[in-house]
């Protein structure tokens, strides 16, 4: 089986080539002789880009179906140009113990339009009281290298200590939901002018930023790799510097929409804005952009987090925390950080792609565009723009912040392993 990409710009450089792929391979990029049964994608001058890698989506299977599946969010994956994905623990029952991971794995083969990789719980039933048989998930047909409690924090340091020792025997990474819960309780928005003035109960960002530094010191002792979750503070961009300049083995993640909307969105009192961690300000927009830019946040995740409408239709306080992101993060992105010329779209392929594959260890995906690659691949009309509509994306839930909003920037085709998975807007 062959697949020819006619006329396509690797990273949006140089003048249109061919792109030959056979057998989910690379095999010739320039101009090149089109096998006879070769299936045609034309381009069009179209960047061309290694397919998109999420480290953090919630799928919701099992449990919360209703919302999200395996099936419904690797659509959306695959619409967003994502050629895989890492599915957080926090399901009923939780991915704890290889039995779900393993399930969680299989049926992403079955649907088959992205990789979908489980992330193991650290703790069993993310209780943050006992670890999780972290050994038997990365044993298991998942293979699993991410582990998470995502949703809550590994807030006891001494368990936190222990998954980070055990974690480097297993090659693993620990991604923490940074968030010291004590500094927490009942909070509601980030702690801030606006909050104090629209009375929301207040989340400060000392709670995320002094887990980010407690765990840099305990990943830095034991010589392991930590992960840290959608980092939303000025704050935790200066403890990551910090971390970083003294090799500490830290990688960082930011959310499309912790790069694009501020506390602003509180005047509405819309629960569709209501997110943890929550949105911050300006100030920290700002700094969150240039961090990403400069290398010191690695890459971004899209934190996709479905919720059912009388989950998040509802007073503020009642509705669950979190927004839909797979199909809008590329285009977030772009209003970002490539229209305010922060990434070109190479800077794009790293933060989206290469970085998130790295981190994750997956050896075939965020792979450069050239022969001998596997062909994970998506293809991105830069000078296009779209609304985005909720009740049109592929997930289940329609939670989405960014409802009528014009963006930047389509994702007009999606490659895995040599198979288109999505081409206009539809999966294939
Ligand atoms: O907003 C959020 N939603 N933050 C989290 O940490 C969890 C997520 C969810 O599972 O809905
Ligand atoms: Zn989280």
């Amino acid at each position: 089986m062959s697949l020819v990409i006619k006329g396509a710009r690797p990273y949006g450089e140089g003048e249109p080539v061919d792109v030959l792929i056979e057998d989910g391979v690379i095999t010739a990029i320039g101009p090149v002789s089109v096998p006879e049964d070769a299936e045609i994608l034309d381009a069009g001058g179209q960047v061309l880009l290694p397919g998109f890698v999420d480290l953090h989506t919630h799928l919701r299977e099992p449990g919360r179906e209703d919302t999200e599946t395996i099936d419904s969010g690797s659509a959306a994956a695959a619409l967003g140009g994502y050629t895989a994905v890492f599915a957080m623990a926090n399901t009923d029952p939780v991915a704890d113990n290889a039995l779900v991971t393993d399930h969680v794995w299989r049926r992403g083969q079955e649907v088959g339009l992205v990789d979908v990789h489980p992330v193991g719980a650290v703790t069993v039933g993310l209780k943050g009281e006992k670890l999780a048989e972290l050994g038997t998930m990365a044993k298991g047909s998942a293979a699993v290298r991410v582990f998470s409690d995502d949703g809550v924090c590994v807030a006891d340091p001494l368990l936190m200590r222990r998954a980070l020792e055990y974690s480097t025997a297993l090659d693993a990474v620990i991604a923490q939901h940074a968030e010291e819960p004590r500094l927490t309780v009942g909070a509601q928005a980030h702690e801030g002018e606006k909050s104090a003035r629209l009375g929301y109960p207040g989340w400060p960002a000392s709670a995320e930023e002094s887990i980010v530094a407690r765990d840099c010191l305990l990943a830095l002792h034991a010589k392991a790799r930590l992960h840290v979750c959608h980092v939303s503070t000025a704050g935790t961009v200066d403890v990551l510097r910090w971390a970083k300049d003294r090799g500490t083995k830290v990688s960082a993640e930011v959310t499309p929409h912790h790069l694009l909307l501020t506390d602003e969105r509180l005047e509405t009192y819309d629960p569709v804005n209501k997110v943890n961690p929550p949105l911050r300000t300006g100030g920290d927009v700002e700094k969150l952009r240039a961090a990403l830019a400069e290398g010191v946040i690695d890459c971004v995740a899209t934190d996709h987090a479905p919720h059912a409408v009388q989950d998040k239709d509802t007073e503020w306080s009642a509705a669950r925390p979190g927004m839909l992101g797979l199909q809008t993060a590329l285009s977030v992105v772009a209003r970002a950080m490539v229209e305010p010329g922060l990434l070109d779209w190479r800077g794009v392929a790293r933060v989206m792609s290469e970085r998130p594959a790295a981190i994750g260890n997956l050896p075939d995906h965020g792979r450069p565009v050239e022969v001998g690659e596997p062909a994970n691949l998506t293809l991105v009309d830069p000078a296009a723009e779209w609304t985005v509509r909720g009740a049109e994306l592929a997930s289940i839930a329609a939670n989405t912040p960014y409802e009528g909003m014009r963006l930047p920037a389509v994702v007009t085709a999606t490659v895995l392993r040599g198979r288109i998975t999505a081409r206009e807007g539809k999966i294939c």
